[in-house]
């Protein structure tokens, strides 16, 4: 279907396309060695991610891979797993394997106690980051923000604290089952500033049960006063099953009618926008590793859910698909020997067709915009020559040049999340379809 009808449908809020191909395309292969699979890539400057299944709570709104309350012996044998996985992982990218990038996620990160935390930093000892120099990301939640934790990640040079805050509303925050209160947060906040942190981000969400443009606007002026370096702004991708179209809108106008208040508030507050959710305060970008940018493809990830990607090759260690299956998912890689993690045997396997959509979608979706040069020199053609139907995002005014640097409009930020899903190439939509009905 075109772009112009699918926006005449008025359903902007298809997926976020964080990752091409989405994981829920993924599919089972004939298992292949880990060491082949990275041996000839380029391992200069990798960005090495580790995930954490793990929170205090399960919001009702969220769908990411994770678990709430896990017990004590579950966490210390994921701890263990994942060291026995970070060693075969060392071992097969070989010893010239650098690590430009680091991030841990969730979940909840925090979710571990100090001394676990601890044992995970010493698991990945082994990839010897130099943590001073690298850009570093770790999210949190206000509930787990403790002072101990956060020496720990001062300690390894963190330079970017993440927090899910999602709403000041309390109302808004029961809807979606968060035991948070905004004091806890502003304790979390206080605490987080304490150390130092170069980079805080909060994270807010619109479209929830119950909430209005007022308090959207008494959310996005709380997260202001404590004039975080960045906030992220995600629309609500779970419907809500109280508090919609009371305004006689549709859950996506009212969702879009939020995002163009909040984008307002937070580009008069003097933010920068980078993508449709990232906001940020310009001197993020004179901190020295902010734009560090990686190479494209070289993300090894540890952990249950975590994905890795190689240029020819997108994996992951998780064996079975489905929510429901979460902890068994869990208990399966805590049982992984170090022989099971030699192996791959889930993943896409990236044909040229993928690759290209690939790095169209990651970059014309953020604000360093499809650079043609960059293109023609990775694939050596034209993405205009290779889907005429980019060609529609510059009829419908979603698209401007810059220097030869295609990059969104302000209409086009706004419909970001309707523009990605519709590049996605057929099979792809096919298979992620498919996987939603299992
Ligand atoms: C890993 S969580 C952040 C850290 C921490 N777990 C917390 O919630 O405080 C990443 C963010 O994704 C967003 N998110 C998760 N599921 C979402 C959904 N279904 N719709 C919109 N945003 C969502 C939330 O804003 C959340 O803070
Ligand atoms: S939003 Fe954060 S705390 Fe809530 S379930 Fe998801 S990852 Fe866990």
């Amino acid at each position: 279907m075109s772009l112009k009808a699918l926006i005449e449908q008025g359903e902007y809020y298809k997926g976020y396309t964080y990752a091409y191909p989405h994981k829920t395309s993924y599919q089972h292969f004939e298992p292949i060695a880990l060491k082949s699979a990275w041996a000839v890539e380029d391992k200069s400057q990798l960005f090495l991610y580790a995930h954490i299944p793990f929170c205090g709570m399960r919001c009702g709104f969220c769908n990411l891979f994770t678990t709430a309350n896990p017990k004590l012996a579950l966490t210390k044998a994921y701890i263990e797993a994942l060291t026995r996985q970070a060693k075969v992982t060392y071992e097969a990218l070989g010893e010239q394997a650098k690590f430009s990038r680091f991030a841990l996620g969730g979940g909840t990160p925090t979710y571990l106690l100090a001394e676990e935390l601890q044992q995970l930093f010493d698991a990945l000892a082994i990839f010897k980051l130099d943590y001073a120099a690298i850009p570093s990301s770790v999210e949190t939640s206000p509930a787990t923000v403790t002072l101990d934790r956060l020496a720990i990640l001062k300690n390894y040079h963190i330079k970017r604290v993440s927090m899910g805050v999602q709403s000041f509303s309390a109302t808004e925050i029961k809807s979606v089952g968060r035991g948070q209160s905004n004091q806890e947060v502003i304790h979390a906040i206080e605490k987080i500033r304490k150390f130092s942190f170069p980079i805080l981000n909060l994270d807010l969400i619109y479209g929830l049960a119950n909430q209005d443009p007022t308090s959207w606007a008494k959310s996005l002026q709380a997260a202001l006063s404590f004039e975080p370096e960045e906030i992220f702004l995600y629309p609500l991708y779970v419907r809500p099953l109280t508090g919609i179209g009371k305004f006689g809108f549709s859950w996506d106008d009212e969702r879009l009618r939020l995002y163009q208040q909040g984008r307002d508030m937070l580009l008069n507050a003097g933010y920068q926008q980078m993508s449709m959710r990232h906001f940020r305060k310009p001197i993020v970008s004179q901190i020295e590793y902010a734009d560090y940018c990686c190479q494209q493809d070289g993300m090894v990830g540890l952990g249950c859910g975590a994905r890795s990607y190689t240029r020819g090759l997108h994996y992951s260690n998780e064996y079975a698909v489905g929510r429901k299956g979460i902890k068994a998912i869990l208990e399966s890689y805590n049982n992984r020997t170090e022989a099971d993690f030699k192996q791959i045997a889930y993943g896409f396997k990236m044909d040229q067709d993928t690759q290209k959509r690939r790095f169209i979608l990651q970059s014309i979706l953020h604000m360093t915009g499809l650079s043609i040069e960059l293109y023609q020199q990775r694939f050596a053609s034209s993405p205009f020559i290779d889907y005429p139907q980019l060609n529609e995002l510059i009829e419908l005014q979603l698209i401007q040049n810059q220097q030869n640097n295609w990059q969104l409009t302000e209409r086009g930020l706004e419909l970001a999340d309707l523009i990605g899903p519709w590049f996605y190439a057929p099979d792809i939509e096919q298979r992620m379809s498919s996987y939603e009905l299992k």
